[in-house]
């Protein structure tokens, strides 16, 4: 069987994160690259292969799957461009900025012939898929959910709203995913938020009702610390409560002492344990098996639906409701 050959538009951070698993993966061959700066083409040509391209156009040409790794603004006119070229596409976090834009891109992403795969790598992530198997054995009553960040200067473009669609988009849009993927579909929310360090809304506090009746809180800063864990989720069930630590522990605590048990995957490499790995196996599973692929472009509209109303609920003091 030939190899998936695979085409990384913007080789920056996660493009060479995504290139590295793909050079050492059988089923899959880094055949082109291509980078607004030149300089980053070359060099991540010389770490992970692939052929130097100087256009869009000429990548298209020398793949079979194109990988959209470029900050989020691009994402939606870069991947229209590759679904348009009859390609696979593995889009980046966030899927698109603004409701209409999703729209369109689920419309293009649902049209084309190819495997169309968001970059929510945290549900691959081992400690979110023990989560998410111990939950089905439970009934989980309500939840408390955090994501910071220490600031929002790296990389520089993180801090501009103009490029990111704004923080929400940037960073909290991962675990905005996470509350669909083991609490399910959203029926309400309403949301506070405020603007300190940047120009931007940076501090939000959301309480979320679920279909199912379950309910969550989240909180989420841009400029608090690196405090470890910057991400975690407390999930309370009967005489029972379930906390991850960033992807590194998940404490399980059951019965009516103080008794717990944790599991690590601190040992685990970082490209497993944040589910890179997985996500970009999971990404040639789908494209050889032409079946859908474990986050759909739906998954990724519904990311930014969730995000634009929790923007809507702040502006307007409104509570949302969710169809
Ligand atoms: N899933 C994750 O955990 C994760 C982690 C990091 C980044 N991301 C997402 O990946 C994307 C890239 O982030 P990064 O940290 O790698 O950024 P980066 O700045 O390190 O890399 C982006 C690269 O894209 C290039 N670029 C910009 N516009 C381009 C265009 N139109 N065509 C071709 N190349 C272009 C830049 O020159 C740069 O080299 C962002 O959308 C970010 O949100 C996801």
């Amino acid at each position: 069987m030939s190899k998936v050959r695979i085409g990384i538009i913007g080789t920056g951070y996660i493009g060479n994160v995504h290139g590295r698993i793909y050079s050492g993966d059988e089923r899959a061959e880094v055949s082109a690259l291509f980078d607004i700066v030149p300089e980053r083409t070359e060099a991540a040509a010389r770490k992970i292969g692939g052929r130097v391209c100087g256009s869009r156009k000429e990548l298209f040409e020398h793949c079979d799957a194109v990988l959209v790794c470029t900050p989020n603004k691009t994402h939606v006119e870069i991947a229209t461009d590759a679904v348009s070229h009859g390609k696979h596409v593995f889009c980046e976090k966030p899927f698109a900025i603004g409701i209409d834009d999703a729209r369109a891109l689920l419309e293009t992403a649902e049209s084309g012939s190819g495997v169309f795969q968001v970059g929510h790598n945290r549900r691959y992530a081992p400690v979110y898929a023990k989560l998410k198997e111990l939950l089905g054995e439970d009934k989980a009553h309500s939840a408390h959910i955090k994501m910071n960040r220490g600031e929002l200067k790296n990389p520089v473009w993180t801090g501009d709203v103009n490029v990111t669609g704004g923080f929400l988009y940037e960073t909290t849009i991962h675990l905005f995913d996470m509350m669909r993927f083991q609490f399910g579909e959203i029926e309400e929310l309403v949301a506070y938020g405020s603007q300190h360090e940047y120009p931007e809304l940076d501090e939000f506090s959301v309480i979320v009702k679920f279909k199912n009746g379950f309910h969550c809180t989240f909180a989420s800063s841009s400029d608090a610390s690196w405090l470890f864990p910057f991400e975690r989720i407390e999930v309370f069930c009967h005489h029972r409560t379930i906390l991850t630590q960033e992807m590194e522990h998940l404490i399980d605590s059951r019965g009516w002492d103080a008794n717990f048990e944790t599991l690590s995957w601190a040992m685990t490499e970082k490209e497993e344990r944040w589910g890179y790995v997985q996500e970009d196996r999971a990404f040639i599973d789908a494209i050889l098996e032409e079946k859908a692929p474990p986050v759909t472009a739906l998954d990724g509209f519904k990311s930014v639906e969730l995000v634009e109303s929790v923007y809507e609920a702040i502006k307007s003091g409104n509570r949302i409701r969710f169809e």
